[in-house]
């Protein structure tokens, strides 16, 4: 089976090519990535001298690279990882996110189109479904409900979404389409919640909550999130979407306090900020859909995954000290100097 991930020098899609390779032993995978802010082939460097394993530098929505690489290869299977994620940065520069997000998952459709390639798999986000109240814990996000967008980010992940709907029933391209709530683990860029918290914990330094940090979000160890794209990609019925989340809602102040009891810091370096433009109020994942037809469940409590994450920053600190120690420093001073 020869397998193109995109995007995979970044958080989740890296840890998905260790997961792939470990889990199936004769699988080929070429990741394609362009290397931006968020990509690090620090974070490949486990798997790089694998004889099953490609790495090419190339941009999603450059067709002239993505065909190339797809005549190259007869890829079975794409997965396609390579996004620009991070919400606040989309509220200040959408332009990047609609190039890569979107155009990036046409290219690479048209691509998968041309050569024949049996499954395209998009890996979305339950942003696309907006929020739900925060005092409505009865209500969740079900693959019926309609797409809406609260950020630029999240505009653009529903365009990809149903762009790629759209290549299913117009060119029958047989597509699925996975919407997972907020991963956390190893190898995440710490400019989001939770690495961002602990690397300032342990220096010290004060933790940006923004508003009042009652939003509520939906948090699953990313191995679980692996395991369920493993699954859909395999057995995942074409045409269809499938949620991927573990009821492991918490608000962001009950997210920070774990962190600071596990790091011995105190509460006091809590400091509440301006809150994001926009922000939305709760995501909620019912995942009864890959429950019942694929047999998915988390397997990662959130105290044991939490702690693993914890440990491997304290571990790994040579990884995200050389990234908050340069360019990410301006972005930090920007991003959070006036709020
Ligand atoms: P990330 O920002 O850590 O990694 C993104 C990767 O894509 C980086 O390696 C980057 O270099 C690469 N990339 C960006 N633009 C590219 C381009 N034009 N061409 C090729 N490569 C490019 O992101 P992540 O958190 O690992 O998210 C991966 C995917 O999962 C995204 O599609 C995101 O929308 C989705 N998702 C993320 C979460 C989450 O909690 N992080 C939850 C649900 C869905
Ligand atoms: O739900 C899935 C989404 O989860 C993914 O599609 C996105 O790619 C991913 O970035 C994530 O989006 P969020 O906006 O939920 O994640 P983030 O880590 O940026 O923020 C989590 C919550 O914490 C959110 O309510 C905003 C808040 N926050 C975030 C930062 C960076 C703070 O209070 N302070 C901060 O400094």
């Amino acid at each position: 089976m020869k397998i193109l991930v995109t995007g995979a020098a970044g958080f989740i899609g890296s840890n998905f090519v260790f997961y792939m390779l470990d889990k199936h032993e004769d699988y080929k995978i070429t990741v394609l990535d362009s290397l931006t802010y968020a990509g690090n082939m620090e974070t490949l460097k486990p798997v790089i001298t694998d004889n099953r394993f490609r790495f090419v530098r190339g941009d999603v929505a450059k067709r002239d690279t993505v065909f190339s690489i797809f005549k190259e290869e007869e890829f079975d299977i794409v997965i396609n990882f390579a996004a620009e994620s991070h919400v606040d940065r989309s509220i200040e520069d959408p332009g990047v996110f609609l190039r890569t997000n979107i155009l990036g998952t046409q290219v690479l459709m048209d691509a998968c189109r041309e050569f024949g390639v049996k499954r395209y798999h998009q890996v979305g986000t339950d942003e696309v479904y907006g929020d739900l109240p925060l005092d409505r814990p009865d209500l969740f996000f079900t693959e019926d409900m309609s797409i809406t967008a609260s950020s630029p980010y999240s505009a653009s992940k529903a365009s990809a979404d149903l762009l790629v709907m759209a290549y299913h029933r117009t060119y029958g391209l047989p597509v699925t389409i996975s919407r997972c709530s907020n991963n956390y683990g190893p190898y995440q860029f710490p400019e989001k919640l939770i690495p961002l918290i602990i690397a300032r914990a342990l220096e010290d330094k004060e933790l940006p909550v923004y508003g009042t940090g009652e939003n509520v979000r939906d948090w699953l160890y990313v191995e679980d999130h692996c395991r369920a794209i493993d699954m859909i990609i395999h057995e995942g019925k074409e045409g269809e979407v499938y949620n991927i989340g573990g009821h492991n809602e918490k608000t962001n102040l009950e997210v920070v306090k774990v962190i600071l009891k596990h790091l011995n810091k105190p509460e006091s370096l809590i400091t509440f900020v301006g809150d994001r433009k926009g922000h939305d109020l709760r995501y909620a994942i019912d995942p009864e859909k890959i429950h019942k037809e694929l047999g998915w469940l988390p397997t990662t409590k959130f105290d044991d995954g939490i702690k693993l994450t914890i440990d491997w920053y304290l571990e790994n600190k040579k990884w995200w000290e050389n990234i908050i120690s340069g360019e990410y420093q301006q972005y930090y001073d920007h991003m959070y100097g006036g709020r």
